[in-house]
């Protein structure tokens, strides 16, 4: 059965019996494909920077079945290590009602609605980044789209991988990324899986992956999260720099309708973190968590946190617009367009160096441990 094997990804190997049976949405969704793709004859670059970056995309290629520590164990009810206090609907009615098991059932459940998200959006990438491939204008941005094809290819693997193996439950595609997908694949323009994709969505996954590395106390998830935001501090700086070109050579109304796109895809993006799905199909009330979520000062900070990628970016490319600057205020990320950005990406990529660093350390103590224990072993 289809949904017995698509967690066979890096050997895992989940049974129907483990995995509950969703009924749900079609395990198929289809796109109709818009615009065209587009040849260039012109092999020579004058884009040093993008050239640069499409290096780097190569340089930094990396297989997660040997970066990634898989042995290390996860418990499904507490796959972060989050506190209860940082729990959604911490100090709820519905939270209160909770027995011990409930809470931990609860706990499995958002970690697998959050994980499968991140999932689905990886998949998203894979095609976005295959489309802009395809249909973008020069040769420069069709070299570096090709490694990120790649690169997304890997996340959708991790995540598919650790959902299957460490977590045992998925969700399905929330209808709010789902519909911001649709939206930049059935769009002709070029541009447009750039802003739903690099701008909006990956904007977005890195500041909430970066949300978790920082926060979580377990191993695992913690260097999943950081290699897979190596490689997306990459895609953001790619859609930032390909559209910042563009966006001057577009007229005032050009400009005004990717405007409209970015605030409604941050509106968007902004509920999606609200969980309805989980509320659902927990069987709890679900306008109730939904107006706790919405109040909750927790959600208050993660969505200014969400917002930190996104926010300096479309500064950057230009749709800074009065209108833009309200939307962002309307939703109290505005201070974040004071963030400098590079320097943010800098320390996204930094952060999976250190951990390769701890890792090596680590490893060279266990052997100095070895090599003394044999010695001791050798003397007695
Ligand atoms: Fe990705
Ligand atoms: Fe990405």
């Amino acid at each position: 059965m289809a949904s017995n094997q698509k967690y066979m990804i890096g050997g895992a190997k989940m049974t129907d019996s483990v995995l509950p049976a969703v009924a749900g949405p079609p395990r198929l969704w289809s796109v109709p494909m818009a615009g065209e793709a587009r040849f260039s004859w012109d092999y020579g670059s004058d884009r040093e920077r993008l050239l640069a970056l499409y290096q780097k995309g190569k340089d930094r290629q990396w297989d997660s079945t040997t970066r990634i520590s898989w042995d290390l164990a996860v418990d499904p009810s507490d796959v972060l290590g989050t506190p209860d206090e940082q729990m959604g609907i911490y100090g709820s009615r519905q939270w209160d009602k909770l027995g011990p098991a409930g809470r931990l059932t609860l706990r499995q459940h958002a970690a697998a609605w959050e994980f499968s998200q991140f999932l689905h959006g990886e998949q998203g990438a894979v095609v976005c980044a295959a489309r802009i491939v395809e249909s973008v204008p020069d040769m420069d941005s069709k070299f570096y789209a090709a490694t990120q094809v790649m690169d997304e290819a890997r996340h959708v693997e991790i995540f598919s991988r650790f959902l299957g193996e460490k977590i045992g439950l998925d969700y399905p595609i929330n209808p709010s990324l789902q519909s911001l997908l649709g939206d930049a694949l059935t769009d002709a323009r070029w541009d447009m899986p750039y802003v739903a994709m690099q701008v909006l969505i990956e904007g977005l996954a890195l500041a909430a992956f970066g949300v978790l590395r920082d926060r979580t106390t377990k191993p695992l998830p913690r260097q999943i999260l950081a290699y897979i935001m190596q490689d997306e501090a990459r895609h953001v700086a790619f859609g930032r720099m390909a559209l910042r070109d563009y966006y001057p050579q577009l007229s005032r109304a050009e400009v005004a309708d990717r405007e409209d796109f970015i605030i409604e895809g941050c509106y968007l993006m902004r509920d999606r973190f609200r969980m309805s799905e989980v509320w659902e199909r927990l069987g709890y009330d679900v306008g109730e968590c939904l107006a706790y979520m919405d109040k909750g000062p927790r959600t208050r900070a993660f969505r200014s946190h969400l917002f930190s990628r996104i926010v300096p970016c479309v500064r950057d490319i230009g749709l800074w617009s009065p209108r833009v600057q309200s939307a962002f205020a309307d939703m109290g990320v505005l201070d974040m367009a004071s963030r400098d950005l590079d320097q943010v990406l800098r320390a996204d990529e930094d952060a999976a160096e250190r951990i390769d660093a701890e890792k090596r350390e680590f490893a060279a103590r266990r052997a100095e441990v070895a090599a003394a224990t044999a010695d001791g072993s050798g003397e007695a």
